[in-house]
C-alpha cells in the first residue's frame, strides 16, 4: 500500500505541523461547511477535522474538498475500519480516532489514509510503538491529566508526538503547545455551535486568527 509520501500527499506529520490548532468541527447542516472552512482559512487555519458524528458529515467533507481546495480536510471520530474506508472514499487527507483498537490499527496499516489514533495511557503508547507509529491524539486531554500527563509520558516515550484534544481552549492551549512532545492541539473552540448556527463567520475567522498566533510564524 503506498504511503502518503509515495503518493505526493502531505504526510500526517506535515499536516499536523500546519497547526498549531486542529479545529474539530461537528457539522449538522452541510450548508455551513463551506463558509465555516473559508472563515477558518481566512484566519490562517488550513487544516480541519470533520467528525463523522452527524448525517451531514460526509456531505460536509465532500463540499469542503470541492469548494475550498486549500483546506486540508480530515475525518474525525473514526471508530471502525468501515469508517476508515468511508474516510478514504470521501478523499479525506487524514483520519482521527478517539482511541485505538488492534482492528483499527490493522485497517490503518492497509489504508492510504493516515490515521491519528487516540491514546491516554502508557499501555496504549506501547501499542502504537509496537506498530511503528509515533504520532497520536492525546484524548481526552484535560480530563486524562493535561500537560502533566504529557510531560510524564515524554520520559519513557521520547519518540511519541501528540495532538492533545478534549477540553482545550484559547486559555490553556499555550500550556500544551509549550511541551516538547506536542506537535499541535485540537479542539472545537474555533467553531462554536452558536456562531455556526448564526452564520457568524467573522467571529470564527477571529478565533482562527488568535489560534494561529499561538505559535508565532507559520510553520
Ligand atoms: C471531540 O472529540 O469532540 C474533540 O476532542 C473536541 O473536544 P473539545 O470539544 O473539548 O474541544
Amino acid at each position: 500500500m503506498p504511503t502518503a509520501a509515495d503518493t505526493g500527499q502531505p504526510t500526517l506529520e506535515a499536516i499536523l505541523r500546519r497547526g498549531p490548532v486542529l479545529p474539530v468541527v461537528t457539522i449538522a447542516d452541510p450548508a455551513t461547511a463551506v463558509p465555516l472552512a473559508r472563515a477558518l482559512l481566512a484566519g490562517g487555519i488550513a487544516v480541519i477535522e470533520v467528525t463523522l458524528r452527524t448525517a451531514a458529515a460526509a456531505e460536509a467533507i465532500r463540499r469542503i474538498r470541492a469548494e475550498v481546495p486549500a483546506m486540508i480536510v480530515g475525518a474525525g471520530t473514526v471508530l471502525s475500519p468501515a469508517q476508515l474506508d468511508l474516510a478514504r472514499e470521501l478523499g479525506a487527507a487524514f483520519a482521527v480516532s478517539p482511541g485505538v483498537t488492534p482492528g483499527l490499527l490493522d485497517a490503518a496499516a492497509a489504508s492510504p489514509v493516515p490515521l491519528l489514533p487516540g491514546i491516554a495511557t502508557a499501555s496504549e503508547a506501547m501499542l502504537l510503538l509496537e506498530r511503528g507509529l509515533s504520532l497520536a491524539k492525546f484524548f481526552p486531554a484535560a480530563a486524562a491529566g493535561g500537560p502533566a500527563l504529557l510531560r510524564a509520558l515524554a520520559g519513557p516515550f521520547p519518540e511519541l508526538r501528540f495532538c492533545p484534544t478534549g477540553g482545550i481552549d484559547a486559555g490553556n492551549a499555550a500550556a500544551y503547545l509549550a511541551l516538547s512532545n506536542v506537535i499541535c492541539v485540537g479542539g472545537s473552540w474555533l467553531a462554536p455551535a452558536d456562531a455556526v448556527a448564526a452564520g457568524d463567520w467573522r467571529r470564527i475567522e477571529t478565533l482562527a486568527r488568535a489560534a494561529r498566533a499561538l505559535r508565532g510564524e507559520p510553520g
